[in-house]
């Protein structure tokens, strides 16, 4: 965990002084007005100095992206301290005298070198499209500072020094999780995680996975980029200087209070000038705001201006820890990060369990650099004001806490529980300390308080536990519940059962008004012997008692909860017809042998290990690591070098090191103005009118572009593709909740944003349908779009005549939701008006031909008058190809309007909602079979939601059936029909159509193998195609017996001992656990790709250095890195032996629409190939030139050097530059092979999943880059497992999408991975058709990640298996396990009341009731 900076900040020496701060070690003054008090840090780095290199991925806290170490210094004992912040949340004049370092300031490639993080995190192949890289970076740097920071603080107490090369003590688990709260979509996180272990002291370099410092068995720390400590965060001695001077001189002149101050942010010294301040008429008539940490902003996303901030933090009370014998008192705006630390030490270890707890349930609490400016004080007001679902509160009211507020001038102690019933405080209530009273176990100590405050005489023991279910283990994510319960055990001497003495249990975050105690179940339990039956009863009463308000989702799923989580924490005390316990196992805590029962022992066969899975541990266990050693196999070609060879990513560094430039890293041209979208919220309405809320004028907006300033000869169109144009704005009605209107322009992009969420739009639905909002009434309706024929595949054999041969015949559907792209740089485009009417945009785009196409339309222009550049995407995965197309059309008529540049950078919930996502689907099948489980026959009826326009879903059902028949289903026939409705526009996501199609596939053979009682595998097996079935069913990709490789790899995956030997563990882990259940699956795929033409131009220069210019766009996926190495292979046939130094001399270049023409889209996971085939094409006229000039001249003076060639060439008039157009032809169409096996494991208690093992085997043809291709596999893999297991897609009744940020949208975090990853890329050299032999990996191994959800669905039946977990009916094996298989899913699946099943079975297994109460009373 990282150290805190105090979060206070040094106060000033007079009412108007600057606010100081370092960044990157310079000096940055602020005066009054220089900058609206509103600003984020984050947005003054990215406007205001020339560091880009944090980024905007949220602006909620909740990704990463733009996370910085702050450092603060204390003159008094000459310490810094470090933290990771999130600079998106930290306001830019709460920074005074703190030093803020980016990823910039720990190195730059230019000057001063890089520094060892970045290049580890370069070399390690964990930067794909780099936009997550700098956040990451930043918190590795932040772990490794106060890692270093903590063993200074120890010296001399810990013996040996690290070895050379690794950080101060930094252990893997911590170099784990200090990257647990960055998103990344691209990588799958196991890189990441493994460039952070290489820093780690305690790591086995030889787990580390593949990298670009050793070979396999020949790791070295000496290899490794040095580690210097002292490196990070060096605090500027200029800023130590005036810390210092101006140290005393506040005290001294600092005005008491700033009332009447025309300044916008105030710091008050205490409570008293507080309360001027906001008693002063001044803020009585102006917007105010009191801040700490400033995180709310991420949890309600700002939609305010205010004129002034109070910023509490430099009230000492309010920063104050004062230690009592009996408790500790917290000031209210100590951070979490600092509380957490306070109660380690107060725990003195683990001795003090209650304290423990607490710390260790608050490490779960947002992530690190949310934690170390969040505050206490913060976190309780908005659970008690703002009804937020606080972890703190619950926690702290099960310890029995209380708050202290200033009443007069008293200090008023209320309990936390009162303070949470009481009526939300105004805004001018001030929190200023939180006591947690001490729990000492009675009977080791005398004098301990009881809950009432007394002292007890009984010998008893304190049992605390908390607990959390949330999305992610490690926090990130808030609970869906969460509870806290303390209790004094003691054993009752007559009936030799324990007794729980007292007891306190919370439950919050389950859509509550704010935490609560169950005190009718307290009630129900305290004072009597716990026996099955009370506890039947109290579960019962805390069902009724823990009801989530109306509208909560998944209600009974988190009222489930509560029970499960009691049933946990009791479970142990309990008696009766249960083995009896020996001693009582709680938080590692055990009852004193005396009042424990001496029978007691945890039933070997009750698992009630809840705690391993989801939720805190005890101190010692933090140093779990999260990711287990996982295995790369990989295999090197040196047939076309420097093709094959598995070359870090071009750019890597530059993109960890902050230098890489994305759109919005383009320094904002003169005058530069900013565009935010309005867009619709209803599904189907006349749009009458557009207003601005112009009650804010500091917004300073310039009005709002519609489709009323498209020029004349241009057109409403916002995106086009071979099926056609579709409109920019919703004019003058809009189809969906979500299409643009159109877009606000203001002087800078927060104040477009604000502008655009508080504009008015006036709707009417006169004389207008109802909205198509579902599949269903699309069909009712018949709403479609028309399919061409042409793209519609074979269908194979006679359906009937199959039927008819079928032994049994089954049909069921299938529902598929939506899943959002969450690339992590969002929609973004810059427009420059240039001279005759030209413009040039700056498009984060896979497609910028269509866009400079569309943008011309749009204009009324030829299209050679706008230029579209795009140098590098942060992550497309298909969303930027069309979608991309309306921001940049937007931004180039907003331009074009105001002839001023305009830039757009759409924040993540616009984003989310305006984009789409993948296509959602109903599918009907009806399969026959024989009863040995080979298919006959498959009819598929496919209804695709494409939303209110085309774009490309026309291909979708193609794509669909395509990966269907990786089976042989005997007879197919299909039906497929695209729904038109009016839901925002769904276009192509990774895998489009295909993912959804494989995992029917699966889903069928799930089913069809529980008709029959059959292993699911097993019926994978009988119907892979053979060659010839495979012939049939993909007529168009004709592929020998060397080239269908499928069976081969399912042979690897599913044939080894290792194979059959997991299977028998999981049934003995399965058979002697109740509340935990394994599950293995595999699952084969067969993945149709096609190449498209594509352009590739190739120049060499006079100085004999070399540019590229391709098709292509780098998204991440490591297209340029693949096409240098082509390109220094196709020019190496000059000097073979030179090729590697050939290499050092290309630079791929930036895309631009009118140097390299028909650039076409970078998507369907072959542009990367076709884009090397191309410059290869080029490369080989330029080698046609060059040769007889090599030979000439080589006849002449022998050996010719490279830079004499091109001399020699220039001077003779040679062309060095060479386009070249590479057109596939009928080759480009072909099939991917791989197959996975995961093992997933249930918690049957809260449907948490953990993936134990993952293991991939995918054919990548002689790979170009095997680094590169491993890394699509794992980062596909892992967007798949998203999709399948994670993401859920929540819309309103009018089809807008209100899963619309990081709080509410989950994608896998590094703790949701599987826990052992294996991937081997099989390097098959068959396939001579394609380029190199190689073959795409960008899409195809998402579709591995059903193995994943078919694991849990495995997992499931076996709990459905367990009696406690019965009551679905004849049939339990069959149900239908949704996508994805979230938490509530699961638990539903497993049975919402096991628990009561569990202990209600209990009871009815003696023999007769009345004996049994007799026991059990
Ligand atoms: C991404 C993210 C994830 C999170 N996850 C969790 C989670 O899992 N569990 C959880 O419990 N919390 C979670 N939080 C909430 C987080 O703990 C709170 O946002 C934080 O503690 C608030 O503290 P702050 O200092 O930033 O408050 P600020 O944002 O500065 O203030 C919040 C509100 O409290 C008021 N206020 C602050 N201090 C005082 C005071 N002393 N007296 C009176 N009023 C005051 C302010 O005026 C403001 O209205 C998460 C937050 C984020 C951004
Ligand atoms: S941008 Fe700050 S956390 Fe996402
Ligand atoms: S590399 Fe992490 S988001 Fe792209």
């Amino acid at each position: 965990m990282a150290a805190s900076p105090s979060t206070a900040p040094a106060p000033s020496s007079s009412a108007s002084a600057a606010v100081v701060f370092a960044v990157n070690g310079e000096r940055v003054e602020l005066r009054e007005g220089d900058v609206d008090p509103g600003t984020t840090l984050l947005e003054f780095l990215r406007t205001r100095t020339r560091f880009t290199g944090p980024k905007f991925g949220c602006g909620e806290g909740g990704c990463g992206a733009c996370v910085v170490l702050l450092s603060a210094y204390d003159a008094a004992s000459g310490a810094v301290s470090h933290a990771a912040v999130s600079s998106c949340l930290t306001l830019v004049h709460g920074l005074h005298h703190r030093a803020v370092t980016t990823t910039e300031g720990l190195g730059r490639a230019g000057a001063g070198g890089l520094h060892a993080v970045h290049e580890r995190l370069a070399g390690f192949h964990a930067s794909q499209c780099g936009f997550c890289t700098p956040g990451v970076c930043m918190s590795l740097a932040a772990a490794l500072a106060a890692a270093e920071a903590k063993a200074k603080a120890q010296a001399g107490r810990r013996p040996d020094d690290p070895p050379e090369g690794f950080a101060a003590r930094l252990t893997a688990a911590e170099a784990e999780r200090a990257v647990a709260g960055n998103l990344c979509r691209c990588t799958g996180y196991r890189p990441i995680a493994d460039a952070c272990k290489s820093f780690a002291a305690d790591v086995d370099l030889e787990d580390l996975g593949l990298n670009s410092f050793w070979r396999k068995g020949d790791a070295q720390a000496s290899k490794l980029p040095r580690y210097d400590e002292g490196s990070i965060g060096v605090f500027p001695e200029f800023l130590k200087a005036e810390i210092r001077a101006s140290s005393g001189i506040d005290d001294l002149y600092t005005p008491p209070a700033l009332v009447g101050s025309a300044s916008t942010w105030h710091r008050p010294r205490s409570v008293e000038e507080y309360y001027k301040l906001v008693g002063s008429e001044l803020f009585g008539e102006s917007r105010t705001k009191v801040v700490v940490g400033n995180t709310a902003s991420g949890v309600y996303r700002e939609t305010e201006v205010y004129d002034r901030y109070i910023d509490l933090r430099c009230i000492p009370e309010l920063n104050s820890v004062s230690k009592e014998a009996n408790g500790v008192h917290i000031g209210a705006a100590v951070s979490i990060s600092q509380a957490i630390e306070i109660l380690r030490v107060e725990a003195g270890g683990c001795n003090d369990v209650v304290f423990c707890k607490i710390a260790d349930h608050m490490e779960k609490v947002a992530s690190p650099f949310v934690r170390n400016t969040a505050s206490l004080g913060g976190n309780l007001i908005m659970a008690q004001r703002d009804q937020f679902a606080s972890d703190i509160a619950t926690i702290l009211l099960a310890a029995g806490s209380s708050i202290c507020i200033p009443a007069s001038s008293r200090r008023l102690t209320v309990t936390l529980e009162d303070f949470l019933q009481m009526p939300p405080c105004d805004h001018k209530t001030l929190l200023l300390s939180i006591y947690i009273p001490r729990w000492t176990p009675i009977g080791s100590l005398s004098g301990g308080k009881t809950m009432d405050g007394t002292v007890s005489k009984i010998g008893t023991s304190v049992l605390f536990e908390t607990y959390r279910a949330a999305p992610r283990p490690l926090g990130n994510a808030v609970a869906y519940l969460n509870s806290a319960f303390l209790a004094q055990v003691s054993s009752d001497a007559t009936s030799s059962s324990l007794m729980l003495r007292e007891l306190c249990l919370a439950f919050g975050a389950y859509g509550s008004q704010h935490a609560i105690r169950a005190r009718n179940v307290e009630k129900l339990l305290v004072g009597k012997p716990i026996t099955v039956s009370v506890l039947l009863e109290a579960c019962r009463l805390l069902k009724e008692t823990i009801v989530p308000k109306e509208g909560t989702r998944h209600a009974a799923y988190r009222s489930s909860l509560a029970v499960a989580f009691l049933f946990s924490f009791l479970y142990p005390v309990t008696e009766g017809t249960l083995k009896p316990l020996k001693a009582v196992h709680l938080n590692g805590y055990v009852t004193c042998g005396t009042n424990g029962n001496p029978n007691c022992g945890p039933d070997a066969h009750v698992d009630v290990s809840l705690k391993k899975i989801n939720d805190v541990n005890s101190g010692s266990c933090t140093n779990d690591r999260i990711l287990e050693y996982s295995n790369q196999i990989i295999e090197i070609n040196k047939d076309y070098l420097p093709v094959g060879i598995p070359t870090k990513k071009v750019g890597a560094e530059l993109q960890a090191s902050g230098e890489a430039v994305f759109v919005d890293d383009i320094p904002a041209p003169k005058d530069c103005v900013y565009g935010a979208f309005i867009y619709s919220t209803k599904p189907l309405a006349h749009v009458k009118s557009i207003e601005l809320d112009l009650l804010l004028k500091q917004l300073k907006t310039l009005g709002v572009v519609t489709v009323k300033d498209i020029p004349e000869g241009g057109s409403n169109v916002g995106a086009n593709t071979i099926f056609g144009p579709e409109p920019l704005f919703g004019d003058p009605v809009t189809q969906c909740a979500g299409e643009p209107l159109g877009v606000v322009i203001a002087e800078t992009q927060r104040f477009a944003n604000i502008a655009a969420k508080r504009a008015v739009i006036d709707y009417s639905t006169e004389n207008l349908d109802a909205p198509i909002l579902s599949i269903e009434e699309a069909i009712k309706r018949c709403s479609y779009f028309e399919t061409p024929p042409f793209l519609l595949p074979q269908k194979i054999g006679d359906f009937s005549k199959g039927m008819a041969e079928a032994d049994q015949k089954i049909s069921s559907e299938v529902k598929l939701n939506s899943q959002y792209y969450f690339y992590m740089e969002t929609q973004a485009a810059l427009a420059i008006p240039d001279e005759d009417n030209c413009m040039v945009v700056y498009s984060s785009s896979q497609c910028p031909e269509t866009a400079q196409n569309v943008i011309a339309k749009c204009l009324g222009l030829p299209c050679h008058n706008v230029r579209v550049i795009t140098r590098r995407v942060g992550g497309g995965f298909g969303g930027k190809a069309v979608r991309s197309l309306p921001v940049a059309t937007a931004c180039a008529l907003a331009a074009f309007k105001l002839r001023r540049p305009v830039r757009m950078y759409l924040d993540r919930k616009t984003d989310m909602i305006v984009t789409g996502g993948r296509h959602p689907m109903k599918i009907c099948y009806s399969v026959g079979f024989r009863s040995d489980g080979k298919f006959t026959a498959l009819h598929i009826d496919l209804f695709i939601n494409a939303g209110m326009t085309k774009d490309v879903s026309l291909i979708i059902p193609h794509n669909f059936i395509e990966a269907l028949k990786k089976y042989n289903w005997g007879a197919f026939s299909y039906e497929a029909k695209v729904c038109k409705t009016n839901i925002a526009t769904k276009s192509a996501m990774r895998g489009p159509g295909e993912v959804q199609g494989s995992y029917v596939a699966e889903a069928i053979i799930e089913h069809v193998s529980s008709m029959l009682s059959a292993d699911a595998n097993l019926v994978r097996h009988r119907n892979l195609h053979t060659v010839e079935s495979l012939a049939l069913f993909h007529s168009e990709c004709t592929e020998d017996a060397m080239g269908y490789t499928l069976h081969s790899i399912c042979d690897q995956v599913t044939a080894s001992e290792t194979y059959q030997r997991r299977l028998e563990i999981i049934q003995s882990f399965n058979k002697s656990n109740k509340w935990k259940k394994r599950g293995l699956s595999f699952v084969p795929i067969v993945h149709k790709v096609l190449s498209r033409p594509t352009p590739g131009k190739v120049s060499i220069l006079n100085d004999g250095s070399i540019a590229v210019e391709v098709g292509g766009i780098e998204l991440g996926q490591g297209l340029w890195t693949k096409v240098k190495q082509m390109a220094a292979f196709g020019l190496g046939q000059l000097c073979p032996d030179r090729s590697q130094e050939l290499l050092e001399r290309i630079r791929v270049v930036q895309a631009d629409t009118l140097s390299n023409v028909q650039g076409g889209w970078t998507t369907g996971s072959t542009t990367s190939e076709s884009s090397c085939e191309a410059v290869r094409h080029a490369c080989n006229v330029l080698v046609d030139r060059l040769k007889p000039v090599k030979e000439q001249f080589q006849e002449k003076q022998g050996n010719v050097s490279w830079d004499e060639l091109i001399s020699k060439a220039i001077m003779i008039g040679v062309d060095l530059s060479a386009r070249e157009y590479y057109v596939p032809g009928p080759s480009g169409s072909y099939l991917n092979y791989g197959a996975a096996t995961s093992e997933v494991e249930i918690d049957l208690l809260t449907g948490a999943s953990t993936i134990v093992r993952s293991d991939l085997i995918y054919d990548c043809g002689q790979s170009l880059n095997p680094a590169v291709d491993l890394g699509q596999v794992e980062g596909a893999f892992v967007q798949g497992i998203g999709y399948f297991m994670n993401e859920e897609y929540v819309t309103n009744s009018d089809g807008l999408l209100i899963s619309d940020g990081t709080w509410t949208y989950k994608i896998p975090t590094v703790d949701t991975i599987p826990k052992q990853f294996n991937v081997k890329l099989l390097n098959s050299g068959f396939h001579k058709k394609r380029v190199l032999s190689s073959k795409a990996s960008g899409e195809p191994p998402l579709l591995l990640a059903a193995s994943v959800h078919c694991a849990t669905r495995e997992a499931i039946r076996a709990a459905r298996n367990e009696p406690h977990c019965s009551g679905f009916g004849p049939s339990p094996s069959h149900f239908d396990l949704e996508v994805p298989a979230i938490m509530p899913v699961v638990k539903e699946l497993c049975g919402l009341d096991n628990v009561e099943s569990i202990w209600g079975a209990t009871i009815a297994s003696c023999s007769f009731s009345a004996l049994c109460d007799k026991r059990c009373n």
